[in-house]
């Protein structure tokens, strides 16, 4: 677990270059599956056939990640970045930026004459420690793309790491892929692109295999840590059952079934609604003509930062309803 955990996580692929995760998956999975492919968006598709007897689910989980990308080098060799996703400054200054080519810079801001206020990204850089343009040009160009760059801790019951949005989702489909043998149903794991800059792989994908049913699987807030927002979700209460966020509302009757898949199989779960916030469950939903969507979502703190944090029994419950889904979903 510990070290397909530390893999998935330390990668570096944000949205638009999901190359590396993508190929670390596709290792991890193919011989489970009857098939394989890679759609036109660049999501990696596993399937597992059943029979006619069962249903076609589709299970989601996002492989890129929140990241910047390079639009301007001054003269000093300072780069100035836009962001990729939901990139956030008071997450960002002083933190590592790894490139793809594996460079890394440390993220630096402008004289900040008012400390009561967060420096905006437009006034921050990174310094890859050239000592002009001409020498940051040979490691770095525009349009390159970089990521938080943090070593993945594994300790007690606790994962702390940089993209568990939505790594830690892509974990628990590989182990539920692993772990369901039979099943009457038609299982399709699509693990997507480009969530992070507004859902854009799950709907091409959900519209072409236009299943049954879908769930997604990724990250939401807590409301257990100091101060926090007002949230039912906390840390080891269970898998975490979606019944709202900003972009939908789940489909009663596969919420109502994975209420009552946990309690039958003895599941922790939790219920969700998340103010602030989003999943590809959105933009499955509101695909084709309308899918059947729910959402599992796994609580998570300090989302978007290189220090998310989710606790192991949280996870293997997550595991645990999306083996019960896939093998017993059967209406
Ligand atoms: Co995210
Ligand atoms: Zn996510």
């Amino acid at each position: 677990m510990k070290d397909l955990i530390i893999k998935l996580t330390e990668i570096s692929s944000p949205s638009g270059s999901e190359e590396k995760i993508r190929g670390l998956i596709r290792n991890s999975i193919e011989k489970y599956v009857d098939d394989i492919k890679i759609d036109n968006m660049g999501n990696l598709i596993a399937i597992k056939k059943g029979n006619s007897k069962g249903k076609t689910i589709m299970f989601d989980a996002h492989m890129d990640e929140i990241g910047i990308i390079i639009n301007h080098i001054d003269k000093n060799g300072f780069l100035r970045f836009s962001p990729i996703g939901g990139f956030f400054p008071i997450h960002a200054i002083t933190h590592r930026i790894q490139f793809q080519n594996g460079v890394i810079g440390v993220i630096g801001e402008e004289l900040r004459k008012d400390y009561s206020k967060v420096t905006p990204l437009d006034k921050l850089y990174i310094d890859i420690g050239a000592g002009g343009k001409k020498e940051a040009e040979k490691y770095v160009g525009i349009g390159d793309v970089g990521n938080y760059f943090a070593k993945t801790i594994v300790t007690g019951n606790r994962i702390i790491a940089k993209s568990l949005d939505d790594r830690i989702g892509c974990y628990i489909m590989i182990e539920a892929i692993k772990r369901i043998k039979k099943t009457n149903n038609t299982l399709y794991f699509v693990f997507t692109v480009q969530e992070e800059v507004g859902i854009r792989g799950a709907r091409p994908a959900a519209f072409s295999i236009n299943p049954d049913v879908a769930i997604a699987i990724d990250v939401t807030d807590t409301g257990d840590t100091p101060e926090s927002s007002k949230m039912e979700v906390k840390l080891d209460g269970g898998a975490a059952i979606k019944i709202m966020d900003s972009g939908m509302l789940t489909n009663r009757k596969i919420r109502e079934k994975l209420i009552s898949l946990s309690k039958k199989n003895k599941i922790p779960y939790q219920l969700e609604i998340l103010e602030r916030g989003t999943t590809d469950a959105f933009g499955i939903q509101i695909t084709a003509g309308g899918i059947p969507t729910g959402a599992i979502s796994i609580p998570s703190r300090y989302i978007h930062s290189c220090s998310e944090m989710v606790s192991i029994n949280d996870v293997n419950a997550c595991i645990d309803l999306t083996v019960a889904f896939g093998k017993e979903y059967n209406d």
